[in-house]
Order: structure tokens, then C-alpha cells, then sequence
């Protein structure tokens, strides 16, 4: 999502003439996109803050504006920060030009944040929203040929622990056909990978006449854009109403990524109550099993969150126990950070220690890692496509040198695949034949086509 936000942005400000540079100190104006999920992310922001200080010190007319969901949490406490010029939360951000030249002109601080958050977005609000996202979500050119589409904005869910739906607002469903639209559009610029966006992207529903369009219905529209190749989807929250259509879609288009990403969060029952997510562990695992089932070959990924207040030793032998059976390619795992105004932060005491925390998530990695060692493994010697991102950042010893550079890529089931390529293959499919692997990453040549 804030990827996509930082992309909206800057394809709005490209429009409106606005040159980029990557270098703090040649910048007129200076925007930091944040994230409130966890405490860590808001602290980068401040040190960040802090180091433009410097900056500003001997530039005063620097302009910094402080866009996403930190803006919305701390609204005015954060304009009162001697750096800041402005604050605009996500969903104030069809304002971002105005609140650029405005300070530039006028040099004064502005607040752009929506006060009622939780309230219904007002129609003008939606229009200016929909309007913003549809005429500049063209491309977000860091990855070639691949493109984000938000489907719905929001969050009705209220997990304990999360600050999503305070920041994010109420679950709002895009209308089928802007979507549709916006695909098309990125096909014609020669997008081939669209990834639709959602908290809860799985129940994406939108009312039209007699039909009332699901994520499955939308998925079907978009794979007969032509030019798109591949289409993924991201998060899926565990329900059994908003899976199995989508699963038989997955399995019925070659164009739907077989992948799914599926946060578990926990693996006990009493810790998932707590959580206020709606499933038990066993339910959890059986809608794997019923992927599984429609969808042979499919990689799984998930994530959890280790430490919640009042979570046993128990309780994490029972996440362990749930990350053995549910053999996902990866898993993202977080320790608990209380974030103010959820329920979790409320209600609950942070009890588990910062080093129960950090050993339960070495503890879960390690298990993890074992896993995605074992199913890597599984695709040595086997031909893979790959939709090539670029050169890879890092310099990989797996593979020897040859006169090509090393790419980076993913398959259909989200597999990391390192290979030596012409870099004029960024953006295209290639055919790679896998011959090692590492937990996360595979390595392979071109394969002799
Ligand atoms: N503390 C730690 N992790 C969190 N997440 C969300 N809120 C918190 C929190 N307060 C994690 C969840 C979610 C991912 C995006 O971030 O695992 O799936
Ligand atoms: Fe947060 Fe839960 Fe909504 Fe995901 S589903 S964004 S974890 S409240």
C-alpha cells in the first residue's frame, strides 16, 4: 500500500512538473511517506526528521511534508515538529500538490489529515480519492513491466493489535469497472504483472444492479486484459466465506499466480481470540489444505507476530506447531508492538520481555527457514519461468561468472531466482533452469530454448 502511495505521488508530481533527485541536499522540498504498523518504522521517521534538521539548519527554506498513515495517527504532534511544514494522511493525499506549492508560497504549516476517520468517507472525498488514484496509477516504474492496483482502501477487521483501520479508514471496495480500466491502461504502457491491493483482498465486494462482483469475479475480468500476463493478489485474510471461487479461479487461468499470502498471525487458539481474528489454528490449516486441494502446486506465505500480551511458552510452541504443518514458501514474522489506540494497547499489558520476543523470533525463523530450505530444494533441476525484475543489488557467489550480468526475477509462485541474463531481459519472461538453492533465493542459468 505505501508503495503504491509513494508511487501515486510521484507520478502526480511528475505531472505537475515537479524534477526528483535522490539527494536530500540539492531537494526543495522533501516528502517521507511512514508507516504506523510498528513502533520501529515511526521511530525511522523521527530519526529521519532529526537528520533533516541539520539540513535545514543552514537551508530554512527546505520544504518537509510528512505523508501516510504516522500523518493521520499524530496529526498536529507531528506538525508541531520544528522540521515539518506539512502533514497529509493517506487519505488526504489527492491534496499533495496544493499542499507543496501552498507551502512553498506561503511558507507556512499546514494540516491535511481526515478528522473522523472511522466515519463513511463523504462522496467528494471517495470522488477526489478515486479521481487521484485513476488518473495517476500509470506505472510504478521501479520494477519494469509489474504494477500495483488498489481494490479497495481500508480496514473494518480491528485485529487487537492493529492500527490500520484508525489510520486507514473503513473497508471501501473500487468500483469493478475503474479498476478494470486502470489495468487495461497499465497493459497498453506494457504492464504484465498486476499485483491488486487489499487489507483483506480476498473480500473485495462491490454491489452493481443485480450482481454483487467478489475478488474471483474481478480476477476473471482482468486476466482477458490483454497484455496482462500475470496477476497476483495481496493479503487474504483467513475466511471461509471469500475463498474457495478464488481458488478455482487460481487454478482454472494460467494468468492467476499460483501464491497466496495468508497471514496466520498465531498458532493458538487462545492468542488468535485475543487477536480478534476470526479462526482457530485447526480452521486456519484446513483452508491450506483446501488451497491445496484446488490448487495444486500453489506456495503459501504468512506472517505472524510473536509476543502478544499474554502469549505462553505454550502458546509459541503452538505458532511453531502451526508454521511445521503449514510449509509456507515464507513467513514475515514481527514482534509485538503495542501501538496506541488499538484495543490490544488499551486492554492488554505488553508482558512478554523484548528478549522473550527477539528469542521466540530467532526460534520461528530458524523453523521457517528449515521449511523454505526443504521446498527450494523441491525445484532443483526443474525449469522455471520468471518474470525478470532487473540486475540483482547483490552480488551472488552461487553461480559462476559469465559475460552477462546476474538478474534478479519471480516465478508465478513468488520464488526468488537468481540468474546471468542480458539486462535487456528487465521486464520480460525468461526460462530458467534451476540448478541450486538457499532458503529464500534460487539459482539457475537461462535454459536452451
Ligand atoms: N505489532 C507487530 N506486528 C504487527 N503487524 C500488524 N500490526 C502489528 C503490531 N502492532 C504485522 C502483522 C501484519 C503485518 C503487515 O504486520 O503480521 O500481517
Ligand atoms: Fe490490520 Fe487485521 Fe485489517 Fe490486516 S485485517 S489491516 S491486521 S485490522
Amino acid at each position: 500500500m505505501n508503495k503504491l502511495d509513494t508511487a501515486l505521488v510521484t507520478s502526480a508530481l511528475e505531472d505537475a512538473g515537479f524534477g526528483f533527485t535522490d539527494n536530500v541536499k540539492q531537494a526543495d522540498v522533501v516528502l517521507i511517506n511512514t508507516c504506523s504498523v510498528r513502533q520501529h518504522a515511526e521511530q525511522r521517521v523521527l530519526s529521519q526528521l532529526g537528520h533533516l534538521k541539520h539540513i535545514k539548519e543552514s537551508r530554512p527554506d527546505l520544504v518537509v511534508g510528512v505523508i501516510g498513515c504516522m500523518a493521520q495517527r499524530l496529526g498536529d504532534k507531528l506538525l508541531e515538529h520544528e522540521v515539518v511544514n506539512f502533514v497529509c494522511g493517506p487519505t488526504e493525499i489527492p491534496q499533495i500538490k496544493q499542499l507543496i506549492t501552498k507551502t512553498l508560497k506561503e511558507k507556512k504549516k499546514s494540516l491535511a489529515v481526515t478528522e473522523k476517520i472511522r466515519r463513511k468517507p463523504s462522496e467528494q472525498q471517495s470522488q477526489a480519492l478515486e479521481e487521484f488514484e485513476s488518473a495517476y496509477g500509470i506505472k510504478d516504474e521501479s520494477i519494469p513491466a509489474q504494477a500495483f492496483v488498489r481494490v479497495m482502501r481500508g480496514c473494518n477487521n480491528f485485529c487487537s493489535y492493529c492500527v490500520v483501520p484508525y489510520v486507514r479508514g473503513p473497508e471501501v471496495s473500487r468500483r469493478p469497472e475503474a479498476i478494470i480500466e486502470q489495468i487495461r491502461k497499465l497493459a497498453d504502457h506494457g504492464v504484465k504483472q498486476v499485483t491488486l491491493l487489499g487489507q483483506t483482498v480476498n473480500s473485495y465486494k462491490y454491489k452493481k444492479g443485480e450482481k454483487t462482483w467478489s475478488l474471483a469475479d474481478l480476477l476473471e475480468a482482468a486476466t482477458d486484459v490483454e497484455g496482462i500476463e500475470w496477476l497476483r493478489f495481496v493479503t487474504s485474510y483467513p475466511s471461509e466465506e471469500f475463498f474457495d471461487d478464488i481458488m478455482q479461479v487460481m487454478a482454472g487461468s494460467p494468468k492467476v499466480c499460483e501464491y497466496l499470502h495468508m497471514p496466520a498471525q498465531s498458532g493458538s487458539d487462545k492468542i488468535l481470540l485475543a487477536m480478534n481474528r476470526n479462526y482457530t489454528a485447526a480452521g486456519y490449516l484446513e483452508l491450506l489444505d483446501r488451497a491445496r486441494a484446488i490448487v495444486t502446486g500453489i506456495t503459501i506465505a504468512g506472517d505472524f507476530i510473536v509476543g502478544f500480551p499474554g502469549e505462553t511458552e505454550e502458546d509459541f510452541q503452538a505458532t511453531v506447531d502451526l508454521a511445521e504443518k503449514a510449509r509456507y514458501k515464507n513467513a514475515f514474522i514481527f514482534k509485538y508492538s503495542p501501538r496506541p489506540g488499538t484495543t490490544a494497547d488499551k486492554r492488554l499489558q505488553d508482558t512478554v520481555s523484548a528478549e522473550v520476543k527477539q528469542r521466540r523470533n530467532v526460534e520461528l525463523l530458524a523453523v521457517q527457514e528449515k521449511i523454505s530450505d526443504e521446498l527450494s530444494r523441491d525445484l532443483l533441476g526443474k525449469q522455471v519461468q520468471v518474470l525478470v525484475e532487473g540486475l540483482s543489488k547483490k552480488s551472488h557467489v552461487n553461480i559462476d561468472r559469465d559475460e552477462n550480468p546476474q538478474l534478479i526475477g519471480r516465478t508465478s509462485g513468488d520464488w526468488i531466482v537468481v540468474f546471468n541474463g542480458p539486462e535487456s531481459s528487465a521486464g520480460k519472461f525468461s526460462q530458467v533452469t534451476i540448478e541450486s538453492a538457499s532458503p529464500l533465493t534460487l539459482f539457475g542459468r537461462l535454459a536452451e530454448l
